[in-house]
């Protein structure tokens, strides 16, 4: 299969060579990093290891250089003190021009911002609100609810596989797939509601199992490679979308006002088909699920892995709720509100550092005209129309001057004082930014606050209900890099742990 897409670019790359010829550096620009291979340019070596290739020519070049990339100008942004410079030109650098290019390939819908669609691509936007504020009120209710029925039914002793792990001691699974079986569902029935006649959708597994095959493929998928090259995918995604089509969902109840609302924003067009708006309803399950379940991962793994920082969180968990030790899963459920989950400092520290240790996203923007980018006060460079503006946040996320011991856990480094720590320093100059997994700017993930909310609602059930421990003898889970650039970061491969419920006798 890769030796059919060398082939390709390499033909690509050939023709590419005899229309332009490449490009050479103007007066002003930064220094141009080009590859041997004319398409494919430097995004090999920039595949294998983005973080090394950055940092290797941030060395030779200095903070602000140019690389061809997949058929890309990508200008890199790499000092944190001139992030700020960067987001005030928001005129000039454009965010959706991009998302336009790439979603639409990707999910399989048309392109939003057409004139077929007027107004569209602003009517989606607006829906973004109904992910925050007043309605995240309602969504975090809604997503404690699912959580727990999930939680009970399949672990903590409600429905048959539960009662089994509930009376046997200790159980064993996988930790990846214990994070995605949960959040993967609870999140879909907050989002999408309910089937009509039930409490959960009986094919949640087929549909988890499809997503994740239709995920392995998405790095490919986003950097252009045509869906007919890559196997099943091109089928898989079809039976993703239809999932989604408008006679189904008809029938779900309880289904949140932000889907509620693109549906109505889609029946406006008459331009969609029932499949395309399907393909925008499964888009937003990718959103949704596709960066939250390995952040989900990520927090719990390393709070199992370091018990004293798990029961710091636990204890936190105790004293805001003013519970006793332990709760036992039978009981009327523990109703956590949206106002104690926003007094979980620590806990949310946690978060926000496992966070900082797994997300390698890349927050882009595409110059709409040829201009004079401002660094700072002293420096500008010329960047051409169509030119990509690249920041890559896991460099200063990894950074040691800004957080020393980059490598290491440490779920307390964003507090202090028992409060929340928001002084960081780059050469002596205190940062505006230095945490980014969201990315930036007007483009920010505007699901960043219910996705915190969602991991600290299921971190708070399994502190308050289990006892997590990881298995012996197994290596410590590692990054993959293969979707460098494009959220947060899966393991190579998944870990065991064990469980059993807190309140059984020792
Ligand atoms: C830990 C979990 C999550 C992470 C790390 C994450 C990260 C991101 C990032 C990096 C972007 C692109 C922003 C940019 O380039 O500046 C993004 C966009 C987006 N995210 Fe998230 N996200 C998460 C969870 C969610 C959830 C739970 C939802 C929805 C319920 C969501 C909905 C979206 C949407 C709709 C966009 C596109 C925004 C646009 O087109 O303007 N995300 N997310
Ligand atoms: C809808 O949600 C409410 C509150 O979360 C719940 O009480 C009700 O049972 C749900 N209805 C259905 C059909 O699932
Ligand atoms: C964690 O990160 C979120 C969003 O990035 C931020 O709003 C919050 O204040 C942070 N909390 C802590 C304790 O670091």
């Amino acid at each position: 299969m890769v030796d059919v897409l060398v082939v390709l670019l390499g033909l690509l790359s050939f023709l590419w060579l005899l229309l332009l010829g490449g490009r050479r550096r103007r007066e002003g620009e930064p220094p141009l990093i080009q590859g041997w291979i004319p398409y494919v340019g430097k995004a090999l070596d920039f595949g294998l290891d983005s973080l090394a290739f950055l940092k290797k020519n941030q060395e030779k070049y200095g903070d602000v250089f140019t690389v061809y990339i997949a058929g890309k100008y990508m200008t890199f942004i790499m000092s944190p003190l001139l992030y700020p410079s960067i987001m005030k030109q928001g005129r000039q650098l454009d965010f959706h021009e991009f998302t336009d290019q790439v979603a639409p390939v990707t999910f399989g819908y048309p392109p939003v911002r057409s004139a077929r669609f007027p107004d569209m691509g602003d009517q989606i936007q607006r829906s973004f609100r109904l992910l925050q504020g007043d309605n995240l009120v309602t969504l975090t209710e809604s997503m404690m609810g699912n959580l727990m029925l999930v939680l009970r039914q399949d672990f903590l002793g409600g429905g048959k596989r539960g009662a089994e792990a509930a009376g046997k001691g200790w159980s064993t699974g996988g930790l990846y797939d214990f994070c995605n079986s949960v959040m993967f569902e609870a999140t879909f029935l907050t989002l999408y509601g309910t089937p009509a006649q039930a409490r959960r959708h009986s094919d949640m597994a087929t549909l988890r199992h499809h997503f994740t095959q239709f995920d392995n493929k998405f790095p490919l998928l986003v950097a252009r490679i045509p869906i007919w090259l890559l196997g099943q995918t091109k089928a898989v995604r079809e039976k993703l979308i239809r999932y989604f089509l408008p006679q189904r969902m008809l029938y779900w109840s309880n289904t949140s006002l932000f889907i509620t609302k693109r549906s109505e924003v889609f029946e406006q067009y008459d331009a969609l088909s029932d499949t395309d708006k399907a393909a925008h309803h499964f888009a937003i399950l990718w959103a949704s699920v596709g960066n939250t379940v390995p952040a989900t991962f990520w927090a719990l793994y390393y709070l199992i892995n370091q018990q004293e920082a798990l029961q710091a969180v636990r204890q936190e968990l105790h004293h805001v709720l003013q519970l006793p030790g332990s709760q036992d899963p039978r009981e009327p459920e523990v109703m956590i509100s949206k106002g104690q989950l926003d007094q979980l400092v620590f806990m949310e520290s946690a978060i926000n550092e496992s966070l900082r240790l797994s997300s390698a996203s890349m927050n882009i923007r595409v110059a709409q005209e040829d201009f004079s980018l401002r660094l700072d006060e002293q420096r500008a460079v010329a960047v051409r129309k169509g030119d990509v503006i690249a920041l890559y946040p896991q460099m200063m996320h990894m950074d040691p001057e800004i957080f020393p011991e980059p490598q290491t856990y440490k779920y307390d480094r964003f507090i202090e004082d028992g409060r929340e720590k928001t002084d960081f320093f780059k050469n002596g100059q205190k940062l505006k930014y230095y945490r980014m997994p969201f990315g930036s700017g007007s483009s920010m993930c505007p699901g960043r606050f219910f996705a915190v909310n969602e991991i600290k609602q299921f971190l708070c059930l399994l502190l308050l209900y289990l006892d997590l421990e990881m298995e012996e003898g197994q290596e410590e889970a590692r990054l993959d890099n293969s979707r460098a650039g494009l959220g947060i970061l899966l393991p190579t491969k998944d870990v065991r742990f064990r469980y059993r419920l807190h309140c059984a006798p020792a």
